[in-house]
């Protein structure tokens, strides 16, 4: 392998908020590559719960232990703050064959904007196979109880957010 090769990845996303899920995959990918930076997109959501500063902050609590990952929030392209980082990867969670198409979209177009960064797909834990952002928030709306499928903070955060709307 070449030296002077770089091994930074971007785990680009909305957060809105964090899940288990995302935090198994973030972990896969803090242990393929030397430094990973967990991107969260200001705008993607159109209507997110959590203003980005709030998905920032549950994102780094939940990954504190991973010494090689920094969450950080971007604004516009993704390939465009993947180049400013130094990235030769971005990192994405697959699920089941619904979440295929859109990814596959989305890194077929990152890679006509960028065609030297690399689009990984990490398939996601069996455990967390059904679980999306918008799941957990449903189902918290609802009185539902999301443990197993947020880190604590996000647990937290959820319980105030949802009594105070
Ligand atoms: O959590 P999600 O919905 O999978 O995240 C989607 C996200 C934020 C990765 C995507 O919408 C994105 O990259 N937004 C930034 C704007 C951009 O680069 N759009 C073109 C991507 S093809």
């Amino acid at each position: 392998m070449a030296d002077n090769l770089q091994h930074i990845a971007v785990c680009p996303g909305s957060f809105d908020p964090i899940t288990e899920g995302h935090v198994d995959v973030i972990r896969r990918a803090s242990q393929m590559f030397e430094k990973v930076y967990v991107a969260i997109a200001q705008g993607a959501e159109k209507a997110p719960l959590f203003s980005v500063d709030e998905r920032v902050a549950m994102a780094r609590a939940a990954c504190a232990e991973m010494a090689n990952v920094e969450v950080d929030s971007f604004v516009g392209l993704v390939v465009e703050y993947a180049r400013q980082r130094g990235a030769v990867a971005l990192v994405k969670g697959l699920r089941a064959i619904t979440d295929f198409d859109r990814e596959m979209q989305m890194s077929w177009m990152n890679r006509q904007l960028a065609p030297d960064l690399c689009t990984v797909f990490l398939v996601s834990h069996p455990d967390y196979a059904f679980l999306s952002s918008s799941l957990v928030k449903d189902v918290a709306s609802m009185g539902g109880d999301v443990t197993k499928f947020v880190p604590e903070p996000v647990l937290n955060r959820l319980k105030e957010k949802l009594v105070r709307h």
